[in-house]
């Protein structure tokens, strides 16, 4: 077999990252946008050692579960994978995923893995969008471009191709406003010539636009990331952005430094507003800067928390025991410390970015949660809190990493500490279940629950409750 080929196959299992398994003469072929039970033509696209890659070109036979996608740009898009998916065998294929990681990689074989909490609304969920300006726009075949619109793309990345970009005329994920600004945005920017950063030749202004927006108020952030600060334009731009969208409430320029995708700036300046918008989660508000890390599907997060605080609420003290203890690992602004902060006498959050710590003290104060404190600590480097006490304190500890997961040094941290409930709240099941191995010997699993944050995309989250036996 070699590339181009294409094969006709029976897709079998759903897997990781939105692909189908099968198998043809013994080698593993991962194919994408198909079902489990179709019968396709797919073509293949890359050959590796130990797996062949392929995409369906033809559906010979189809599954009753897949669906007409809704968004214009699906199929091309890197942003909704599988919404040609019915959105409850997206849940039920989800859920299978948890099970059979946890099956492979954690050696977990009789487990109970809840049924999937699937989200309410499944378009238009979340609360921030990340756009990437290109001066390489993805062709599209049939269509006709200007020279000016071939060099200027304000969109999503075509999957694999960090260097294309689809310019995104309408996208499903965020609102109707988020739609509206993104485009005068693109339009204004384009319009006026300004440059656009490239990765390759470092140089050129624009990188990238960021909408964030409240879910349970009213707040507004756009946030143009830069190379450097083009004072005049951002001025003009956020003039422009107060008279056509007056709900806009703050408008940012974070300049990252020449040779950085990242949208994090090393410095923020602010063009109008406060530079911060405030969201409610389950009655307590939060300040969201231009820098922190904040739960990108509101109302999922409201029914993820709420989960959690159920586990701690039924938590009665260990006899012996005088402190009831939380240590909330990888806190970012403090949301998970500051909702469950009323069932503990000490919570302890630790958090690499020291922005979000600032936030999360803030975020403290604002909700006059007085038992709580924040550190900033490189969790790949293990962690530090004094006064902790083994024998007289009953410890819950929260993890919610990045999807790299918990480092060996943290994972070693907790083992001594032996913490009595270590509640696992993951979006990579696949770390996840490298990350609990450490603990099995010592600990048995209580409960796991999946959720679905992001319908039409392959990410899953994942809350794993570990007690101590
Ligand atoms: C999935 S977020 C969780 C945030 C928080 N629990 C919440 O629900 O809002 C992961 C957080 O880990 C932080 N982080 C990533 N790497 C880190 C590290 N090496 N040390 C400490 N924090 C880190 C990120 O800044 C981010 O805030």
């Amino acid at each position: 077999m070699k590339k181009d080929d294409i094969i006709q196959i029976i897709a079998n299992k759903f897997i990781a990252q939105g692909k189908c398994l099968s198998e043809i003469n013994g080698k593993k072929i991962l194919i994408e946008d198909s079902i489990p039970g179709e019968i396709i033509r797919a073509k293949v696209t890359k050959i590796r050692r130990d797996y062949i890659e392929a995409v369906a070109v033809e559906i010979l036979k189809s599954s009753e579960k897949r669906v007409t996608p809704r968004c214009s740009h699906s199929g091309i898009c890197g942003g909704c994978k599988i919404q040609y998916m019915d959105y409850s065998a997206q849940l039920e294929a989800k859920r299978e995923i948890v099970i059979d990681t946890l099956k492979r990689i954690a050696k977990l074989n009789n487990i109970r893995v809840n049924q999937i909490v699937g989200s309410d609304e499944i378009f238009f969920y979340r609360n921030k969008m990340e756009y990437s300006f290109s001066d390489k726009r993805w062709l599209i075949d049939g269509e006709e471009y200007s020279k000016e619109e071939t060099q200027f793309a304000l969109g999503l990345h075509i999957p694999n191709r960090f260097d294309k970009v689809l310019h995104i005329n309408e996208c499903l994920l965020q609102s109707d406003f988020s739609n509206r600004i993104r485009n005068f945005i693109g339009d204004f920017l384009m319009q006026r010539q300004a440059t656009i950063h490239s990765l390759k030749n470092k140089n050129g202004l624009l990188k990238a636009l960021v909408i964030r927006e409240s879910s349970n108020t009213t707040y507004k952030m756009v946030n143009i990331i830069t190379s450097y600060f083009d004072e005049r334009l951002m001025f003009e731009l956020g003039e422009e952005i107060k008279i056509h969208f007056p709900e806009v409430t703050t408008v940012v320029n974070n300049i990252s430094s020449a040779n950085l995708s990242s949208t994090l700036g090393h410095e923020t300046k602010i063009i109008f507003g406060t530079g911060a918008i405030t969201e409610k989660l389950l009655g307590y508000d939060f300040e969201i800067s231009s820098n922190t890390f904040f739960q990108t599907n509101t109302k999922q997060a409201e029914k993820m928390f709420s989960f959690v605080q159920k586990v701690v609420s039924e938590v009665k003290i260990k006899e012996g025991n005088s402190r009831k203890i939380l240590i909330d690992l990888f806190c970012g602004t403090g949301a998970i410390g500051i909702i469950l902060s009323r069932y503990f006498n000490k919570v302890y959050g630790i958090e690499g970015v020291e922005e979000s710590i600032t936030a999360a003290k803030i975020n403290s104060e604002r909700n006059s949660i007085n038992n709580i404190e924040f550190f900033v600590q490189d969790l790949n480097e293990g962690f530090n809190i004094k006064n902790l006490s083994k024998e007289s304190d009953d410890i819950t500890l929260i993890l919610d990493p990045p999807r790299a997961g918990v480092h060996k040094k943290t994972l070693k941290v907790i083992t001594k500490l032996m913490p009595r409930r270590i509640i696992y709240i993951s979006c990579n099941p696949s770390t996840q279940a490298r990350d609990i191995q450490e603990f099995l010997s010592n600990y048995k699993v209580n409960c796991i629950q999946p959720f679905d944050l992001f319908p039409h995309t392959y990410h899953i989250e994942d809350i794993i409750v570990l007690e101590i036996l």
